[in-house]
């Protein structure tokens, strides 16, 4: 049985395939705990959990804030819009100043890639990476292993398409690293300028034709186009982008019966996916959402000193 020894999740690209294996049979665990009438275990009761958002969040900062009350820990929300950031603090002075009040646990969400590497290694408490510009969404990464293993059985084998803004894509990133160390077949498709070739490097196939893959995939993972993070206009139009890339309901007509639509959210309706799509018996992306409650409560459990999925059994 693999056991936890870090003190951060910064990313998937540096977990084995036990460590991410521990987390999702932990989380599994978790999930059997959420649907109990009483939602609510001990296992950090008297830690303190600080949410650090310095960019916009929706599903990630409130899952990990139900995760930590789940968990019995008590939880501190800061934003950027209110906070000293507003006059000037820097990250690391921020961080320094929220230890000097003895947390636990900090979850970073910030637009600069590698900000909470910077943070782990300054810091006592355990840092928790919830998206760091391009570079990595660890949490995101495992709630969609999660969601497909607990669909599909098993990951080894299975095709996966990630389509849309790669280049600019933290969920991507993570996700590749979750899904070609469990063995799937990873094909990235989308517009040249967001699917850059180098990317072949991390164990994946590249196809700028969604029409040729779609009819074999298992799984279509839709990312939203990333404007805030894209300094040019990357595709000639929306456009041209749904007629190429979107998956419109006659795109759906070529996929298996069986196959999974996924998104990270937010979604744009009607560009990357059809609205219809988006809600209908194939899609699963709130089960996406529900499943980063459980994920998000095994890393915090794990990270501060659980064992694994064995000692919630009861
Ligand atoms: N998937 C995701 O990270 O969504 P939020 O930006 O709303 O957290």
């Amino acid at each position: 049985m693999t056991s936890w020894t870090r003190k951060d999740l910064v990313s998937l690209r540096e977990l084995s395939s036990a460590e991410i294996y521990l987390i999702l049979d932990t989380a599994r665990a978790f999930k059997e705990v959420l649907n109990r009438p009483i939602k609510k275990v001990p296992s950090l009761r008297g830690k303190t959990v600080v949410n650090l958002f310095v960019e916009p969040s929706t599903r990630t900062r409130i899952s990990f804030e139900l995760a930590a009350k789940r968990l019995s820990a008590d939880v501190v929300s800061m934003e950027s819009e209110s906070s000293s950031f507003k006059k000037g603090e820097t990250l690391k002075d921020t961080a320094l100043n929220l230890q000097a009040m003895n947390v636990d646990y900090i979850i970073l969400r910030h637009s600069a890639a590698g900000a909470a590497q910077f943070l782990s290694e300054r810091l006592k408490a355990s840092i928790i990476n919830a998206g760091d510009g391009a570079h990595e969404h660890p949490t995101q990464g495992l709630l969609d292993l999660f969601t497909i293993r607990e669909r599909k059985g098993n990951i080894q084998g299975l095709k996966v398409i990630i389509c849309g803004d790669i280049l600019f894509s933290r969920v991507a990133r993570s996700n590749i690293w979750a899904l070609t160390k469990s063995g799937a077949e990873v094909t990235l498709v989308g517009p040249k300028t967001l699917v850059p070739e180098d990317f072949r490097g991390l164990g994946v196939k590249i196809e700028y034709d969604l029409d040729k893959v779609l009819p074999a995939a298992d799984v279509v993972m839709l990312l939203r186009i990333q404007h805030e993070r894209q300094r040019q206009v990357m595709f000639p139009s929306v456009g041209e982008y749904i007629s190429l890339f979107g998956l419109t309901k006659n795109r759906f007509q070529k996929c298996k019966s069986d196959v999974l639509i996924m998104h990270p959210g937010p979604i744009n309706r009607g560009v990357e996916v059809d609205s219809e799509l988006a809600d209908g018996l194939n899609s699963v992306i709130l089960e996406q959402v529900t499943n980063g409650i459980a994920i998000r409560m095994a890393v915090l459990y794990l990270l501060g000193g659980g064992k694994g999925p064995q000692e919630l059994v009861s």
